[in-house]
């Protein structure tokens, strides 16, 4: 089914011929193949990660202007993936996203976007000078998060922004829920626009049906995937996929160039050609045993009282179209504890550590690094908090609904480079903001800069405060003050 012959590693070879070599460094870094390091560090480390700290030479190619092997692991990697051009990141998907945002984006030009995105879409969008256009996703009252936006939304968003140049999509979220993603390609594309994925969770899609579709199967145009995140890469390398009908795979080049180090990691890059060898390999079979093993844990924590754990069950409703098994998330309100409080004892009695925690869920990742040993040792130490706990602490009410989006006066860049005051957050209304305010859960922005403070949301935040949920992003902490554009 591939084109090319995934086994090769043409990069991580390249590395191992600059070593068998016995090459003698003149060129940076400084260490010298490990000479030069503290000896604490490497013996922790160990001597060969060093062998290979190497810098842009004719051997190992030029991640700006690949000729040999990088750009052979990247034509591997768009391989696997079903691209037409890929791209390795070394700035992580935050980078990736920020050159997928520039690549078809420009100054005062829309983008569509939903309302939850990371805040490396912001950064890309302020980079850009772009105006967004928000979609609000989903929400679940019952675990407190937001999920996909819906088909309708875009074509709702789309009818009335018909001047926008792209729509953004995330896929999955965090915590594993797809929207219909084909469906949106399909509206996205009748408007001859391009759709760009944040597939930050997602770089694992391609390798089994039992995982939603990736972006690059329903014909995106654009992905941003973590391979560090899920599957075998080390931290900060990613993967940019490019499909050429829509968006110029030069520009995209050009974009990188701008945003990446002149030095990029070759013990990073040479993780993310052996990662993708693994995945296109080995793959289908390493995400089988991934997936029945968080399945397994979903099932058991479903049996621990007090405990939640969204499965099936919620396919079908808004914004959930498909779901990730291999995301456990773990809804600990009707226990009476938060999720913060849930992932710092899981730290601290039993040295577990989680992905991250909201106010209702602890979310725990799997990955084919999962052993049934760790599993147990989940699962068996949230029966003993269960236990613990059952009883004792009071429940945290449902979330508010979220206000409506207020309306944006200058764009996120202007915002960015404007000077601004802090003032009373009581005095703010009709004023421009000059940062985020964020509403937890479900972890969405009440206001992003450059809006106009609303009479409505100064009433939420109150009113967030009265019944204890949270409400955070602005440089003061107590969120009394809140910095205004003058
Ligand atoms: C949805 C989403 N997009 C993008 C990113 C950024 O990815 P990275 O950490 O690889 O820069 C994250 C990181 O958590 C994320 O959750």
């Amino acid at each position: 089914m591939y084109r090319l012959d995934q086994n090769e590693t043409p990069l991580f070879d390249a590395l191992m011929e600059y070593v068998n070599r016995g090459t003698i460094p003149f060129h940076v870094p400084g260490h010298k193949k490990g000479i030069g390091i503290d000896e604490e560090y490497k013996s922790f480390i160990g001597d060969n990660p060093f062998k290979i700290d190497v810098t842009v030479f004719k051997l190992v190619d030029s991640l700006h202007h690949p000729t040999g092997p990088i750009k052979k692991a990247q034509e591997l990697a768009a391989d696997a993936y079903g691209s037409d051009a890929s791209f390795f990141s070394i700035h992580g998907t935050s980078g990736a996203i920020q050159a997928m945002i520039l690549s078809v984006v420009g100054d005062g030009e829309k983008i569509i976007i939903p309302r939850n995105v990371h805040k490396s879409v912001t950064s890309g969008i302020i980079l850009s000078g772009a105006s967004p256009v928000f979609m609000n996703p989903e929400f679940d009252k019952r675990v407190g998060i937001a999920h996909g936006v819906t088909p309708e939304t875009v074509e709702e968003t789309l009818r009335l922004n018909p001047d926008a140049r792209a729509v953004l999509i995330i896929n999955p979220t965090y915590y594993g829920v797809s929207t219909d993603v084909k469906r949106i390609a399909d509206i996205v594309h009748s408007y001859n626009i391009p759709l760009i994925m944040d597939e930050a969770h997602g770089p694992h899609l391609t390798f089994n049906d039992k995982l939603p579709v990736s972006g690059m199967s329903v014909g995106a145009d654009i992905c941003a995937q973590s391979t560090h995140k899920i599957i075998g890469a080390l931290t900060q390398c990613s993967l940019l996929h490019v499909r050429a009908d829509r968006v110029d795979v030069r520009r995209v080049q050009q974009v990188l160039n701008l945003l990446q180090t002149t030095s990029p990691s070759y013990i990073l890059m040479a993780s993310l050609d052996c990662a993708r060898r693994q995945i296109a390999m080995k793959g289908k079979e390493l995400l089988e045993g991934a997936i029945e093993l968080a399945n397994y844990a979903r099932s058991e924590i479903n049996n621990i009282p007090g405990l939640y754990c969204f499965g099936e069950e919620i396919l079908g409703s808004p914004g959930v179209f498909a779901l990730d098994p291999t995301k456990i998330t773990v809804t600990c309100r009707d226990l009476g504890l938060t999720g913060y409080e849930l992932d710092m004892l899981l730290s601290n009695k039993y040295h577990i550590q989680v992905e991250m925690s909201d106010l209702y869920n602890v979310l725990a990742v799997g990955s084919f690094g999962d052993t049934s040993e760790n599993i147990d040792k989940l699962i068996n130490a949230l029966k003993e908090i269960s236990a613990d706990y059952t009883g004792k602490t009071e429940t945290k009410p449902d979330f508010l609904d979220i206000p409506s989006i207020p309306k944006a006066v200058i764009n996120p860049r202007q915002a960015f480079n404007s000077k601004k005051t802090s003032i009373a957050l009581k005095d703010s209304i009709g004023k421009i903001s000059g940062e985020f305010l964020m509403a937890y859960p479900p972890g969405i922005p009440l206001l992003c800069p450059g809006e106009i403070i609303t009479e409505e949301i100064i009433g939420y935040v109150q009113r967030l405060k009265d019944v204890g949920l949270y409400v955070q992003g602005t440089e003061d902490p107590t969120i009394e003050n809140i910095k205004v554009v003058i």
